[in-house]
């Protein structure tokens, strides 16, 4: 069964048990301060898990692309991604653990659906901790199915609960879904959940029966909720008798690629530390270029840069382009064998585009963007690389083969040269850099700090905190007053909010005059003085459009979306968006709106940083 297959039956299976299919979202989520990437199908789903009504109902179904690029040094071992695709269902204050659990052993087992041997099959879940007793209602149902309680493994919190994703939000017991390898037991206590590589995760169903509070509280949900999440690559791999998923039909054309651009051969010699070694370089190009291929062709993509999600491209770029030359892939835009990493992209492009036609439709742009970026650092790479071979003999001389933090900050510093890089570099020759030294040296120099991208690697969600609610409502203020100060061209390329200021991304290609800023500045504290009453309504997206609703131009939605509108009949419409909220009732609760700045985020596209006294 490939990836296609696995899709639409889930879809299917689903839908023929009462499930409604909802549209995948976008890879960078909205008005979220503390994640960069989707990291799961839930996320675009957090309200509704916290309690608000979806328009689609209360049994929910998809297919959502996701990053997750916390652990991106260990991508390169046979099992971890930067980007896969997750499928999800979600039962709103609908079925429970009883529910979820049986469908999810019918769709594994059934031969009709995925036909995985029952024996084949292991379970966890949770051991219980503190007030939250053990799940033996989950063990129960999975026992009276037939799964034998040799193969339900009691777990704890580390491996049994699932969420926040952040540091607030949903969260509860989960249990998951293994496939047996059929290796020998690692020892007494190995099990489902045993990270020896005899058990491969493929499902987790997660009951979804918390609130984890800003004070660190978890307070119950008013409704249980049930959040599941089956990776599409590992069951693929499982499902056709393969050990990693990098040797599914997913990745075979890219390595195919790979291979011949390189003359190494795959699995060819895994005998040989040499060859052991080049294999996980063609991993990681084949993981990477799939990941900034899907952040590039994303609606709200972004471009490489050195913050936020487009540092983390910047990162995923340089990496490939670094291992493609470990691998002898000589080459680069202009010359004679080309670039590297673009020609990946199109394999990557024509395999996806059929369920996520955003990757069709931004092509250009993906190559493009690639092509931009692997020149500049080919260029970083030549300079950086020769400079530390000048300064090896001397770092060689080191007997505890420490390089200075320092010496690694002067190579960021003057050449642009990555300090991933550098350790990468120094780990060739058996060095490790001083890595506290070189980012106190970062820290003094560098205001624009990559921190943020780097904390938020780790994944999160936006704490709907009453703070983040005003600058959200904030958003939608804003946005109708740049269309009515600049003019409708004006559309929302992107926002980021936290608890102390809003940044808003616009399409606008020229500086703002004071004047104008002022006009903005104004007319936001306008509305906010005429305490216009926020008001949500669910349509469909036709009704929508129709309304004069604005919507995110190339951002998929459902059928039935929810829709704000600003002022009402008695005090004259100021805003109307197409948004999953959630907003203040009335603008009267917002404050002072203060634009702080006005600047150039990139090529057509200007950023506002205001804030709410
Ligand atoms: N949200 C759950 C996960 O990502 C299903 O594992």
């Amino acid at each position: 069964m490939n990836a296609d297959e696995l899709r639409s039956k889930y879809i299917e299976f689903f839908k023929s048990k009462g499930h409604a299919q909802i549209q995948g979202k976008s890879l960078i989520p909205d008005n979220d301060p503390t994640v960069l990437f989707t990291t799961a199908g839930m996320h675009p789903l957090v309200p509704y898990l916290l309690g608000e009504a979806h328009p689609a109902g209360k049994r929910l179904v998809d297919y959502q692309k996701c990053i997750r690029t916390g652990d991106i040094d260990a991508v390169g071992d046979p099992s971890h991604l930067t980007f896969f695709e997750m499928l999800g269902n979600w039962s709103l204050g609908d079925y429970f653990k009883e529910g979820a659990i049986e469908m999810s052993f019918e769709f594994l087992t059934s031969p009709k659906w995925l036909g995985i041997p029952i024996e084949k099959l292991g379970v966890t879940v949770f051991r219980g901790e503190g007030d939250i007793p053990r799940d033996d209602e989950s063990a129960a149902v999975w026992k009276r199915l037939g799964i034998p309680e040799s193969r339900v493994s009691y777990r704890p919190r580390e491996d049994n609960w699932w969420g926040p994703a952040g540091s607030t939000g949903p969260c509860g017991p989960d249990s998951e879904m293994f496939y047996d390898f059929g290796k020998a037991p690692c020892g007494p206590d190995c099990g489902p959940g045993c990270s020896c590589g005899k058990w491969l995760e493929i499902w987790n169903d997660v009951f979804m029966q918390y609130n984890k509070n800003a004070e660190g509280a978890y307070e119950p949900l008013a409704r249980k909720c049930v959040d599941t999440g089956m990776g599409i690559e590992r069951t693929v791999t499982i499902l056709n008798g393969k050990k990693s998923v990098y040797d599914t039909e997913i990745f075979a054309p890219i390595i195919a690629a790979v291979e011949k651009a390189s003359g190494h051969t795959y699995g060819g010699d895994a005998g040989s530390a040499a060859a052991i070694d080049k294999d996980k370089s063609v991993r990681i190009v084949s993981d990477h270029i799939r990941s900034s291929t899907f952040i590039l062709g994303d609606p709200k993509a972004v471009s490489p840069s050195n913050v936020g999600a487009g540092y983390v491209l910047r990162r995923l770029i340089r990496r490939a382009v670094r291992h493609c030359r470990k691998l002898g892939i000589t080459g680069g835009p202009g010359t004679v064998n080309g670039p590297l990493l673009s020609p990946i992209a199109e394999i990557i492009v024509d395999q996806l585009k059929g369920p996520y036609p955003e990757l069709q439709e931004n092509r250009a742009f993906i190559i493009d963007e690639l092509n931009k970026e692997e020149e500049k650092f080919l260029e970083t790479l030549q300079k950086g690389e020769h400079e530390f071979e000048k300064i090896l003999p001397n770092l060689l001389k080191d007997p505890r083969k420490i390089m200075s933090g320092r010496l690694a900050f002067k190579l960021y510093d003057t050449y642009g040269f990555p300090i991933e890089l550098t350790e990468e570099l120094a780990a060739e020759q058996g060095m490790t850099v001083n890595r506290a030294e070189f980012d106190e040296a970062f820290k003094k120099h560098q205001e624009l700090s990559r921190a943020g991208g780097d904390q938020a690697f780790k994944g999160g969600l936006a704490d709907h905190s009453e703070t983040t609610t005003r600058y959200h409502t904030a958003t939608h203020l804003l946005q109708r007053a740049l269309r009515t100060v600049l003019g409708d061209h004006v559309a929302q390329k992107g926002s980021n909010i936290t608890a102390e200021r809003m940044r808003f991304d616009f399409s606008h290609s020229a500086p703002m005059s004071h004047e104008e800023i002022a006009r903005v500045q104004d007319m936001v504290n306008e509305q906010i003085k005429r305490d216009l009453p926020v008001k949500m309504e669910v349509m469909s997206l036709d009704e929508a459009k129709a309304s004069g609703a604005m919507a995110l131009f190339g951002e998929k939605y459902e059928s039935q979306v929810k829709v704000y509108t600003i002022g009402d009949c008695s005090t004259g419409v100021f805003s109307r968006e197409v948004c999953g909220g959630p907003h203040v009732e009335h603008t009267g609760t917002l404050g002072k709106f203060i634009i702080q700045k006005e600047q150039s985020s990139s090529a057509g596209v200007r950023r506002i940083r205001a804030v709410l006294e």
